[in-house]
């Protein structure tokens, strides 16, 4: 098996035309051409009932929760682009870690989180690119003992921001987001903490 070092990269967002997807494809390069491996997924292949406590008490975890946490224990890193949602994280975003954080018997609690190291970026119409939502997604994840790393990319006006084939029109933004990747990727080596490259 590969040891490069792993990255799950995923938008908090299921629309077909996502600029959350878009933007998350440019950080997903980046960690590629620093020698990750990167799974990218859609959070539409991965349709979650909202998450109740009396469902999981009688059914267990849903298929499709236990399918994306085994690929979440099976990467070190998380390359996560959140929409922001009055102000806060996307309803699809929040539902997906909730039943991400559900142990199943026998498993470790928070096993999708504990140690795991994430990039965040967010992209919006809006003039503050979805700002405001990153600073929740980056508290909800540190409680959950993912290591966030500081670097963030906000983009703005996401309606006018993308070429057609994907890239950010600013190349100075589009270097950021692919730097973000780059970091994630690195950033352990870089911290001096031996990198065993995939997941738990
Ligand atoms: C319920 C709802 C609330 C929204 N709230 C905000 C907001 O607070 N700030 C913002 O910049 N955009 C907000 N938007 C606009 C989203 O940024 C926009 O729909 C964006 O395209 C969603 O991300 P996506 O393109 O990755 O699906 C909201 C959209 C919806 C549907």
């Amino acid at each position: 098996m590969s040891t490069n070092p792993r990255v799950l990269a995923f938008a908090g967002s299921t629309r077909a035309e996502s600029f959350n997807k878009k933007l998350v494809r440019i950080a997903a390069a980046g960690a590629r051409a620093a020698g990750g491996e990167v799974t990218l997924l859609d959070l539409r292949d991965f349709p979650l009932p909202l998450f109740d406590a009396d469902l999981e008490a009688r059914e267990g975890l849903p298929p499709h929760a236990r399918r994306l946490k085994d690929l979440m224990l099976a990467h070190q890193r998380l390359l996560i682009s959140s929409p922001e949602y009055n102000s806060s994280i996307s309803g699809v975003l929040k539902n997906a870690i909730d039943w991400a954080s559900r142990p199943a018997p026998g498993e470790a609690p928070l096993g999708c989180f504990v140690d795991k190291v994430a990039a965040l970026m967010s992209a919006s119409p809006g003039a503050l690119g979805g700002l405001r939502g990153l600073v929740h997604v980056r508290a909800i994840l540190g409680n959950i003992k993912v290591l966030v790393l500081p670097d963030q990319v906000a983009v703005s006006r996401a309606n006018e921001a993308f070429n057609p084939d994907g890239t950010l029109k600013d190349p100075k933004q589009q270097a950021a987001v692919g730097g973000l990747g780059e970091k994630l990727v690195q950033i352990l080596s870089k911290l001096g903490i031996r990198d065993e490259g995939g997941g738990v």
